[in-house]
């Protein structure tokens, strides 16, 4: 079976600072996988190579099976799309959600863009009144959920998601995570989550790739984050700060 995201010794760098190395992954179609580590380990710079986002790497990037240069390329862009940890910065504050929904389409030549739009809204929960609303009349929720119907609209096959739940109420973390689960189980989504969360990744997640210092240290099964059975000791002591139990969502 094709990789969905396939990473062959990745060195990413920004100038002339190397900030991950060697990194190797093997993401299966339909697969979730989380990346989790410290602050500053070099996760969000994975991501944004994946996205064509950080043009300085060495190595081999396949997303299904097909190699990927270095910038943004419309194969790349339909293939796999990117939600930010932020959704306060990441959409445009004079763009309404209609503009923001129907950009990509109108980008890839694809018609029939306020249907599109409005039935992406409900696939996310949100009904048709937010249609021609501003970032700023909605909660941080309502954001997320734009933010992840644009990265919807191409109907790409991989979703990279940078702690998309992280900046938001703990009230709403819950809604956007089971919103998640229900969209990789009716698009069959391939993920990779970066999260700081432990209970997020026993909630989505079938494997998990710790990082450290711009290195991969650990990839396990999620169903080992239950036992903390570990072989890197940095590993193990991140299970042992989240509580040393998988906590549901
Ligand atoms: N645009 C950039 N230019 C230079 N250095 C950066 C840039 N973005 C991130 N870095 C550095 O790269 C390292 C990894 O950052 P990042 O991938 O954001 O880590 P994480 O997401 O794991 O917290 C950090 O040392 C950070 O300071
Ligand atoms: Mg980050």
């Amino acid at each position: 079976m094709t990789s969905a995201i396939f990473l062959d010794n990745v060195s990413i760098s920004y100038g002339e600072t190397p900030i991950t190395h060697d990194i190797s992954l093997d993401i299966a179609e339909g697969e979730s996988f989380a990346l989790v580590g410290e602050s500053g380990s070099g996760k969000t710079t994975v991501l944004r190579a994946i996205a064509g986002l950080a043009p300085e790497w060495t190595g081999t990037i396949r997303l299904l099976g097909e190699k990927r240069g270095h910038g943004v390329d419309r194969a790349s862009v339909k293939a796999c799309q990117m939600v930010f940890q932020d959704p306060y910065g990441s959409l445009h504050p004079r763009k309404t959600v209609d503009t923001v929904l129907s950009e990509p389409l109108a980008i890839h030549g694809i018609g029939n863009r306020g249907e599109r739009v409005e039935e992406m809204l409900r696939a996310v929960g949100l009904d048709r009144r937010f249609r021609f609303r501003f970032p700023h009349q909605m909660s941080g929720g309502q954001r997320q959920r734009v933010a992840i119907a644009r990265a919807l609209m191409l109907e790409p096959k991989v979703l990279l998601l940078d702690e998309p739940t992280s900046a938001l109420d703990v009230s709403v973390q819950a809604e956007i995570l089971n919103l998640l689960k229900r969209l990789k189980r009716e698009q069959k989504l391939t993920y990779l989550l970066v999260t700081h969360n432990l209970p997020v990744v026993s909630f989505l997640c079938d494997r998990l790739a710790v990082m450290r210092h711009g290195r991969v240290v650990e990839v396990a099964r999620v169903v080992q984050l239950r036992s903390g059975d570990f072989s890197d000791p940095y590993a193990r002591e991140l299970y042992a700060a989240s509580g040393g139990e998988s906590v549901s969502v």
